[in-house]
Formats: structure tokens, C-alpha cells, sequence
């Protein structure tokens, strides 16, 4: 691999400081074999600028802290190559649609758990046995299958920044929330019906806001299958006779 300068440009702003504006700062870098976005942006916090703000914990795409926009695409920086940027000119911005901490660092736990607490996204039990030597209750394969698939989510915000929808709409709960939604609604040990999950997304803040773009799926860095839970979400609300 040749040796090549990357060249970044970087959204800056703390909203906490009276009379700052947000701007865009270049910084150069020296790029390294295998380097990503996440290891470039510790080594420019290191050597050039220590007041830069980003978060990270896992650096191995499962805790979903270190979503931001990079050149235009919502992804996580540490799974992110800079050879993926063959004119090595890579722009960052912080995730639209969640409430800015400073420069790249966003407040999706925020987000996530207002989310989590509207739409119940906990499992409600038919019978609730608080004891020890209680024995697991048995599932299909085939379900915990497809209830583990909706869990791969590690609510990074990529899906709700790529989403036009939540972009326009503050309220709608993007396909993260569906897919939480998906997971309980899939789940037979718990008591909610249909109409109790029609009252949470079966409007235009859920299933039926959703334009079926599927700017979610392109983005999702789990790959999560959207349009099957979206899907099976419509049909299931849309077919249940009584709520039509
Ligand atoms: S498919 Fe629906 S949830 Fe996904 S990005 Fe489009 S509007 Fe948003
Ligand atoms: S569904 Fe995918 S893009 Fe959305 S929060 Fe979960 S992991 Fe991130
Ligand atoms: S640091 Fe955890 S997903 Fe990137």
C-alpha cells in the first residue's frame, strides 16, 4: 500500500459553548495500513486536537456508539476503512436527528430509551414466576431464530439518521423501533395482542408513516432484514379483524 496523506474535514461545534458556531476544520493524517476512521479519529484527538469529540467504547461494531455520517453515508467509523476513500478525502458529521453532545458525539441512548419506555420494549409475561427453580420455558427453534435475528440491533442511530421520514416527523419511531416492536410481537410468551401493538405504531408514527424506501437497510450496519419486519408488522396490523 502506497503511503498517502488523508485529508479530513470535520463538523465542529460545542452547543454548550455561548456564541460558538458550528464550522468545518481540515486536519491531515498520514494513513496506516488497515487504519479506520475510528483509529484516525483517536490518533487526530492524540496528536493534533485533544478538545475533539467522538464516542466509542468496543471499537468492534457491537456497542454502536461511534455511528456519524461519513461522506454522506450513516455508519459506524470503526468499521470503517480509510481505503474505502480512494481519493482520501473523508468528511465527518455527527448523525442527524439526535440531540448533539459536541462535534461528532451524539445522544442516542437518549433517544433510545424514550424510545423503549413509548413503545414498552421489554417483554410483558402471560405469567410472570419469580423463582429459582422455575424451569425455562420452552421455545421453537425457528422463533428463537428469528426473535435472535431482531437482537443483532446494537441501536447505533444509523437507521434513523438515513430515514427521510424521521428526519420530518420527531415522533415516528423509525425502523429501529419497528424492529423492537418485531421482537416482542414474534415473542408467544408475551401477552400483548395485535391491537395492543396497533395502538403503538399503527399510524403514520409507525408502520404506516413508513414510505418503504428502505434508506434503513442500506445503512444498518447489522445488516437487519427492515423490510421483512416492516413487512410483517403492515400485514399483521393490517389483517387483524378487530381493528378494521
Ligand atoms: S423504509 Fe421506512 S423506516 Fe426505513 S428509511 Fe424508509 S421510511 Fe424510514
Ligand atoms: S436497526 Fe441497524 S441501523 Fe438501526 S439502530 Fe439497530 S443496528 Fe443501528
Ligand atoms: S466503538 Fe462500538 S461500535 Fe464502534
Amino acid at each position: 500500500m502506497t503511503q498517502r496523506t488523508l485529508t479530513f474535514e470535520i463538523f465542529r461545534f460545542d452547543p454548550f459553548e455561548p456564541g460558538d458556531k458550528p464550522t468545518m476544520q481540515s486536519f491531515e493524517l498520514e494513513e496506516a495500513p488497515g487504519m479506520t476512521v475510528f483509529v484516525a479519529l483517536k490518533q487526530l484527538r492524540e496528536q493534533q486536537d485533544p478538545s475533539l469529540q467522538f464516542d466509542f467504547v468496543c471499537r468492534a461494531g457491537i456497542c454502536g456508539s461511534c455511528a456519524m455520517v461519513i461522506n454522506g453515508v450513516p455508519t459506524l467509523a470503526c468499521r470503517t476503512l480509510t481505503a474505502n476513500y480512494p481519493q482520501g478525502r473523508i468528511k465527518l458529521m455527527p448523525l442527524p436527528g439526535f440531540e448533539l453532545i459536541g462535534d461528532l458525539s451524539v445522544n442516542t441512548g437518549k433517544f433510545m430509551r424514550q424510545l423503549s419506555e413509548r413503545i414498552g420494549a421489554w417483554l410483558h409475561p402471560k405469567k410472570a414466576v419469580h423463582s429459582f427453580d422455575a424451569i425455562e420455558q420452552k421455545m421453537e427453534p425457528h422463533l428463537a431464530e428469528a426473535i435472535y435475528e431482531t437482537e443483532r440491533c446494537v441501536e447505533c442511530g444509523c437507521c434513523v439518521s438515513a430515514c427521510a421520514t424521521a428526519q420530518i416527523r420527531e415522533t415516528f419511531v423509525g425502523a429501529v423501533g419497528m424492529n423492537k416492536v418485531a421482537r416482542f410481537a414474534l415473542d408467544d410468551r408475551d401477552v400483548r395482542e395485535v391491537d395492543d401493538f396497533y395502538h403503538v405504531i399503527g399510524d403514520e408514527d409507525g408502520v404506516f408513516g413508513c414510505m418503504t424506501l428502505l434508506g434503513c437497510a442500506d445503512t444498518c450496519p447489522k445488516d437487519l432484514s427492515h423490510q421483512a419486519q416492516i413487512g410483517y408488522l403492515r400485514r399483521k396490523l393490517a389483517l387483524h379483524p378487530r381493528i378494521i
